[in-house]
């Protein structure tokens, strides 16, 4: 059995704690959060994938802990801390540096530590490593460091950690084979790359590679409003080609912690080499303007019935940025809320996975009530269990940016 530290209790660090535990390994979740420590050592998870009964059965070795102290003893140690935008929208690593200040300060020789946080290509080599070998130690021979970037896409239960082949590139060949030989213990294939800046950059294309083709086609969808014609019969038509073809979904725009952030850390890496990187740039453009192109839509549709804004009584559905989850982080939902706002619509919204928006000053409404002082309903996040046919049924206009009123037919039903 090892012991394995896991830095940053969040959406990767505390699945991952747990596969570790439930591999049978001792587990030590470091976080400066109290309320997490505190919740986790009470067997409560503030995560949804992450099910108390889950925890129940790990409290022997899975332990929290806000004491840099308590990791000196571990073999190995997990970096999993945020890597946001600053306000300019460039990489903030302050996250990173700090956690890995306070591990250079307990550093002992023979300890592994890996990088799982998505960033740009280059970090674990430049900015990593230069702070962990304050300790004294050398990477290489004394120190162990790698880059594994996290692939797990919360509320998906058809892949899960094991089943997800994990990425490692080590800074040298011994430092990979460590990396290797921890993932292995949760993870059934571990693929090696041959550097840190490989495993970084690929997870980076992965995400980027989604968000252009999320941009392409919600720009599809904007160009079929003009043309009149139904972006989702086209899409299931292009789908129905067994090759060459990937499907990817037009909505309200893109929103959650990686997609809307992670492209424009590597933006950054490449205007440092005097290269401009026009598909992320642009792909970014087109996804950020999507909720403003589904409020335009909301205001046609008003306009239809004689109604300004100003005033309506509009129900939004759905304010997490992806179904089956209570996730808000860059949500395009409270996106459009707010530049409803702005045109002072009189706002509700009703999600059975966020109670509340403080933030906009609302609480979730009663679906049936909501419904029916509505003047519109706009689909914009579409949780599975709603019954999307008497929100057609019932309110007056209904919008879905979802696609998910595709076998209905309605007069008061427009869709993107
Ligand atoms: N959420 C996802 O689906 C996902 C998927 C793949 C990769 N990632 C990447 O993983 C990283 C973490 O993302 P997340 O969604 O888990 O973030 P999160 O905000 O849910 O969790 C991060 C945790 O780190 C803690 N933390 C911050 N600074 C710390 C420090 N110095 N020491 C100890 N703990 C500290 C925070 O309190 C928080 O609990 C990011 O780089 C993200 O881009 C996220």
């Amino acid at each position: 059995m090892s012991r394995i530290g896991i830095v940053g209790l969040g959406y990767v660090g505390l699945p991952l704690a747990v596969a570790f535990a439930e591999a049978g390994q001792e587990v030590v979740g470091l976080d400066l959060d109290p309320a997490k420590v505190e919740a986790l050592n009470a067997g409560r998870s503030y995560i949804e994938d992450v099910p108390d009964s889950a925890l129940e059965p790990l409290r022997e070795r899975l332990g929290a802990s806000s004491d840099y102290g308590d990791l000196a003893s571990c073999e190995a140690i997990v970096v999993c801390v945020p890597t946001p935008l600053t306000s300019a929208r460039e990489p903030d690593l302050t996250y990173l540096v700090e956690a890995a200040g306070s591990i250079a300060a307990i550093a002992r020789p023979g300890q592994l530590v890996v990088l799982e946080s998505t960033t740009y290509p280059g970090t674990t080599r430049e900015q990593l490593t230069p702070i962990l070998e304050r300790s004294g130690l050398s990477v290489g021979s004394d120190l162990f460091v790698a880059f594994s970037p996290e692939r797990i896409d919360p509320g998906r239960t058809d892949y899960t950690i094991r089943t997800t082949p994990k990425l490692v590139g080590g800074m040298t060949p011994a430092c990979t084979e460590r990396a290797r030989e921890l993932y292995s213990l949760v993870c059934d294939e571990v693929v090696v790359v041959s550097t840190p800046e490989a495993a970084e950059l690929s997870k980076l294309l992965e995400n980027v590679f989604r968000s252009v083709n999320i941009a392409f086609v919600n720009e599809l969808a904007q160009l079929c409003d003009r043309l009149g014609i139904d972006v989702w019969e086209v899409i299931d038509a292009a789908s129905t080609k067994p090759f060459g073809f990937m499907r990817f979904e037009p909505g309200p725009g893109m929103g959650g912690h990686c997609l809307p952030v992670d492209p424009f850390y590597l933006a950054f890496k490449a205007r440092e080499q005097g290269f401009y990187p026009e598909f992320i740039e642009l792909a970014g453009k087109v996804n950020q303007a999507q909720p403003a192109f589904c409020v335009e839509r909301i205001e046609r549709a008003l306009n239809q019935a004689s109604k300004p804004v100003k005033g309506s009584r509009i129900l939004v559905l759905g304010a997490s940025y992806k179904a089956g989850s209570g996730d808000t982080r860059e949500s395009p939902a409270l996106t459009i809320l707010r530049l409803l706002r702005a045109l002072e619509a009189d706002l509700s919204y009703h999600d059975p996975h966020v109670p509340e928006l403080p933030e906009l000053g609302l609480a979730s409404v009663d679906l049936e009530r909501g419904l029916a002082e509505a003047d519109l309903a706009a689909i914009v996040t579409a949780h599975p269990g709603l019954d999307y046919a008497k929100v057609v049924a019932t309110a007056p206009r209904t919008l879905d940016f979802r696609g998910v009123t595709r076998e209905l037919e309605s007069d008061r039903l427009e869709r993107l």
